[in-house]
């Protein structure tokens, strides 16, 4: 996969796509991220690529003319080799990124993140994309933090990324569930028990309480997900009984 990010503080990515798993991935070949500063193609002759709104009013916006640019010249770059795939505006107003979002993206084989800045866009620079995205319901100074948390949540669904596929399906919410409660070494620790049936050995036992203890912390601290999880007729059960025995008010 092809990551191309447009951005006026290329800086802010170099930590955090260069460590860990991300820095992997791409040590790898997994992921190929590119950083544009697209201060480099305005054709301002003060370098400037924002200005005042027409009509007036607070603020400045990025203006059109050095994104599209930026665009044509990464089209240039990526074409016979890459899709256009999918370009993201990071925007307050998009569509709100999770989990299914995360996993759609990482079907692509090429995505463009546009971080924004100062007090938005010029409306044009939207015919450039496919999707508008938000991180949350709160204001950020720019895009590239929003960027830098919907890359790390994707590239975790790209084959081969975590060397296990079975791992991000297993983590909250990539089944509709919180994750259930884990534990390791010592299975004693000041007194803090490990449950017993995860010292068993008993595969089937553990696999059922697990099941049981992702629906039960579901329910105390998330029963929104509850209405749109896909339950089988087992797991359906489960909740009933978990409903039946415990009070809810009571958190785990
Ligand atoms: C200061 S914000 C502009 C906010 C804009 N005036 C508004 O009310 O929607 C500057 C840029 O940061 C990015 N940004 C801010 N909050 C964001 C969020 N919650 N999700 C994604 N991007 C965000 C966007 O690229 C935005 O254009």
């Amino acid at each position: 996969m092809r990551i191309d990010i447009l951005s006026l503080f290329p800086n802010m990515f170099q930590a955090t796509m260069g460590e860990s798993i991300i820095g992997k991935a791409q040590d790898n070949g997994f992921v190929d991220i590119n950083v544009t500063d697209f201060r480099q193609y305005t054709t301002d002759k003060h370098n400037h690529v924002d200005d005042a709104p027409f009509g007036g009013g607070a603020g400045m916006l990025l203006q059109a003319q050095p994104i599209f640019d930026a665009m044509d010249a990464i089209q240039q770059q990526t074409e016979g080799q890459y899709s256009k795939g999918r370009v993201i505006l990071m925007d307050p107003a998009g569509r709100k990124f999770d989990q299914a979002y995360a996993k759609e993206l990482a079907q692509e084989d090429h995505l463009t993140f546009i971080c924004g800045h100062y007090e938005g866009y010029d409306e044009r620079i939207r015919q450039l994309v496919t999707d508008e995205a938000s991180l949350g319901d709160y204001v950020l100074t720019g895009g590239e933090l929003a960027a830098m948390v919907m890359i790390d949540a994707t590239v975790r669904f790209v084959p081969g990324v975590l060397g296990n596929m079975s791992s991000p399906m297993g983590d909250s919410f990539s089944n509709g569930l919180l994750e259930y409660p884990q534990y390791t070494r010592p299975a004693d620790f000041r007194g803090m028990k490990v449950p017993e049936v995860l010292t068993s050995g008993n595969h089937q036992k553990i696999k059922e309480w697990r099941m049981r203890e992702s629906l039960r912390r579901t329910l105390h601290r998330r029963p929104d997900l509850l209405k749109t999880a896909k339950l089988s007729r087992e797991q359906q059960l489960m909740l009933e009984d978990i409903k039946l025995d415990e009070d809810p008010t009571v958190p785990d």
